[in-house]
């Protein structure tokens, strides 16, 4: 007699699924709620800072069951199609605006910089020119990529002047770095003429003046890179954020694999190196899709900014009369410049002090540095990490790097390194210079220069005409 076979079950003899038997588990039947939903949607709204009556209007018209399957994912890379994030509409107008062939958000102005100076082959053993007026993220940039930052004196546009370039250059400079600042343009003709015949790579760092125009062209897109700062200090920006643009493929590959050492931008992350410096240890500048989100919008608000801006300080400085002890600021190209704070150089520091103090009174908001200025990131002397050669790790930093010694390479600063920059900065007058002021808002602020410089200099010719 034969035994009878036990009845095959899922728990005495089970029949593998793979078998053709039943399944272990045929699905969760726990209730999944959004990672991310309405409650982080609130907090958004909350820090974006509307009232608490819209915040309950919001709270009341919302609810998670309102969101995509999943709920949002707030990630670049996340979603499906890569073309469809506001990280990529922010990089296509950012192309569109300054006519550029490639454009790389990252997450802020610094680490634009930084991922440009590595792109350009700035690294240990090597320099950069950076002017002596600019903020200190240029040189920082330069230090992080392993490079040494080397100041070069500004002329009376306060930018880079070209002819202090050649001086400061040695066999192991690699870069120029101009700073369009506070919404005035370098003079990037005789930059980039210098740069050609010394075959050195132009970075510019255009953080203080996006939209602003170069002979037709807007800073950014005359280099061999242009880095912005889209934070919430600039002239757009919601929060913190950068870009890099270049019209340079190998550039802007460089640049993504210092921004994105996943490889995510690679048509096949995994694949081999397609040329040499290709692929090499980066780290992650991506920006978010919340700060794309409010980027996407605040760039195409920017010709527009830079219009009316322009168009205010045109009005005062065409009213504006000439004074024999006051210099108005050089400026580079005064249909593109965006400036938005307009600067003069009274002759003495005395004078300076004088006229801002009157200002003041007349309702009109100016300043100087004066002849002992408080510390400023905005002029060499005072960007002390740099100057003082600190680096982030003990013997690790650019400065002291044998292979910088290697090559005879041996950095000081000091201040009369730059005399012209110490010198104008400081004794310059500034006045701000807003968007939104009427035409009438504009006649009596010139009115009321007019009135300050009147009172203490002298009219006759000025060795040049306000702009
Ligand atoms: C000229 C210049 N470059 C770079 C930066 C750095 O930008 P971020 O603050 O976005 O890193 C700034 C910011 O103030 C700047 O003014």
């Amino acid at each position: 007699m034969t035994r009878a076979q036990p009845k095959s079950t899922s728990t005495s003899n089970p029949k593998l699924a793979i078998d053709g038997g039943p399944k272990a588990f045929t699905g969760a039947t726990g209730k999944a709620e959004n990672k991310i939903g309405v409650e982080e949607f609130m907090s958004i709204a909350e820090r974006f800072g509307f009232s608490k009556d819209a915040l309950a209007r919001l709270r009341s018209a919302v609810s998670d069951d309102d969101l995509i399957e999943g709920g949002p994912n707030l990630a670049y890379y996340a979603c499906p199609n890569p073309r469809d994030t506001k990280g990529s509409e922010f990089a296509r107008l950012a192309r569109e605006i300054f006519g550029v062939k490639y454009a790389l958000p990252t997450s802020s102005g610094t680490a634009a910089l930084h991922a440009a100076m590595v792109a350009t082959g700035v690294g240990p053993g090597t320099e950069v020119i950076i002017p002596a007026c600019g903020f200190m993220a240029t040189s920082a940039a330069a230090a992080i990529a392993g490079g040494v930052p080397v100041f070069a004196d500004v002329d009376e546009s306060l930018q880079l002047d070209p002819n202090a370039i050649e001086s400061r250059l040695t066999p192991r400079t690699v870069a120029i770095a101009p700073t369009h600042h506070w919404g005035n343009v370098a003079d990037m003709d005789p930059i980039m003429a210098v740069a050609r015949k010394h075959k050195l790579k132009v970075i510019e760092d255009c953080a203080q003046a996006p939209g602003a125009k170069y002979k037709g062209r807007y800073v950014g897109s005359i280099g061999d890179l242009g880095c912005f700062s889209i934070s919430c200090y600039k002239i757009i920006g919601g929060g913190e954020g950068g870009m890099v643009v270049t019209s340079n493929e190998r550039l802007f590959e460089r640049a993504c694999q210092l921004a994105e050492c996943g490889g995510l931008w690679r048509p096949d992350r995994f694949a081999p190196p397609r040329y040499e410096g290709e692929l090499f240890v980066g780290t992650n500048y991506r920006l978010s899709e919340l700060e794309s989100s409010v980027n996407v919008i605040q760039m195409q608000k920017l010709d527009g900014i830079c219009d009316r801006t322009r168009a205010v300080r045109k009005r005062i400085c065409s009213q504006l009369k000439s004074f024999k002890e006051i210099t108005p600021q050089k400026i580079n190209d005064r249909d593109g410049a965006i400036g938005y704070l307009m600067r003069f150089y009274p002759k003495t520091h005395e004078l300076s002090a004088k006229i801002v103090a009157a200002l003041r009174a007349e309702g009109i908001g100016g300043g100087t540095q004066g002849p002992s200025p408080s510390p400023d990131w905005h002029l060499y002397t005072a960007m002390f990490p740099v100057i003082h050669k600190v680096g982030a790790i003990a013997n690790g930093s650019p400065f002291d790097d044998p292979r910088y010694a290697a090559r005879g390479g041996k950095v000081e600063y000091r201040e009369g390194d730059c005399p012209v920059a110490e010198d104008l900065y400081n004794r310059a007058v500034r006045i701000g210079i807003d968007q939104w002021w009427s035409n009438e808002d504009c006649d009596a602020i010139a009115a009321g220069i007019n009135k300050v410089l009147s009172a203490y200099c002298t009219e006759g010719t000025a060795s040049r005409e306000w702009a």
